[in-house]
């Protein structure tokens, strides 16, 4: 379904919003899905919810959480490089409404941008970006999407037609799978068609003493972050998790790049939820996030397995964070 909507009523639309009405999934039904099986885990996506969003953005102005001001760094520092291997009169297709500080950054690098459609679940947050964008960039055509981005979906027409080009910052790529990752990139190879490119920011493979703490900060906000999802099922699905005796474990294999998140049971525990009891074992662990470090060759042969020639690749000083264009092949 793709039904266009003025996002202002009774006002002139500053963007306009394609509703794909996204199936709103139940925090319920995950939840006890994860906790069904063998191995439990809880989806990360339903971390962020208001508390976990505002959490979220502290995550992001710690001192050790270096992937937000690294790639906001390269994206400022190398503006004109990028802008210009993008090329001009693009429409800029942005998977997730995130902070609109990237899409601006991208923008002010671009010549002549064509369009901002923005793509995301929440209807909220994408008519909050679009419309920040809307006002700071007059005359830009707005096209904001509700969909889901994972899944298959016909993209708005611009006319002109014009070429597309993908924007997944944040490294949010990182917390799929690689084979998710993969499937990911070739869908929107699809969709973007020829010529169409993708701009990816991708935290690097390094060592463990420096991406570690990104994900365990002294101040204990990550944590906070992770045990939310439990403070959240308390609240909203009435269930009886012992928040206190869960610990926020992050692990690294610096070898491979892989980083997990677990929340660890420090005793056992009967979790009570949706009429049914779910038990812990001391030392259990609860899977919450992956987030997959790339090193830069890596990641181009992954985009190239999905279609895309690898472009350019701009990486800071450090070799902390990295930001990809890429081109369908
Ligand atoms: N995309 C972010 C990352 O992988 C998300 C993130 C940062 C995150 N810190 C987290 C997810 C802690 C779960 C828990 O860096």
């Amino acid at each position: 379904m793709n039904s266009l909507v003025d996002p202002l009523p009774g006002d002139s639309p500053r963007f306009s919003l394609h509703d794909f009405a996204p199936a709103q999934e139940s925090f319920e039904d995950a939840v006890v899905e994860g906790l069904s099986g063998p191995r439990k885990s809880v989806p990360a996506r339903f971390l962020y919810d208001e508390a976990g969003s505002r959490l979220f953005d502290c995550i992001c102005e710690l001192p050790e959480y270096y992937p937000t001001r690294t790639e906001l760094k390269i994206l400022t520092d190398k503006a004109d490089e990028i802008g210009a291997s993008i090329g001009p009169d693009i429409a800029l297709l942005e998977f997730g409404a995130g902070s609109s500080q990237k899409a601006r950054l991208l923008l002010d690098a671009l010549e002549r941008p064509a369009a901002y459609e923005p793509i995301d679940v929440s209807r909220e947050h994408l008519i909050r970006l679009a419309d920040e964008i809307a006002d700071a960039y007059p005359g830009l055509a707005v096209r904001a999407i509700c969909a889901d981005y994972t899944q298959p979906l016909e993209l708005p027409d611009s006319e002109p037609r014009r070429r597309r080009a993908g924007f997944f910052p944040g490294s949010t790529i990182g917390n799929l799978t690689s084979a998710e990752a993969r499937a990911f990139l070739s869908g929107w190879a699809g969709q973007l068609g020829r010529d169409g490119l993708m701009v990816v920011g991708v935290a690097l493979r390094a060592p463990s003493s420096i991406v570690l703490p990104a994900y365990d900060d002294a101040q204990g906000v990550t944590a906070r972050f992770t045990a939310n999802v439990l403070v959240r099922a308390n609240r909203e699905l009435g269930a009886d998790f012992d928040v206190a005796a869960f610990r926020h474990t992050p692990t690294y294999d610096e070898t491979t790049g892989r980083l997990t998140i677990h929340l660890t049971s420090l005793k056992a525990q009967t979790v009570h939820l949706a009429g049914r009891r779910f038990d812990f074992a001391e030392g259990e662990q609860l899977h919450v996030e992956e987030s997959n470090k790339y090193a830069a060759e890596d990641f181009q042969a992954l985009a190239r397995s999905a279609g895309y020639v690898a472009e350019t690749v701009w990486i800071d000083p450090g070799e902390l964070f990295s930001v990809h264009v890429l081109r369908v092949a």
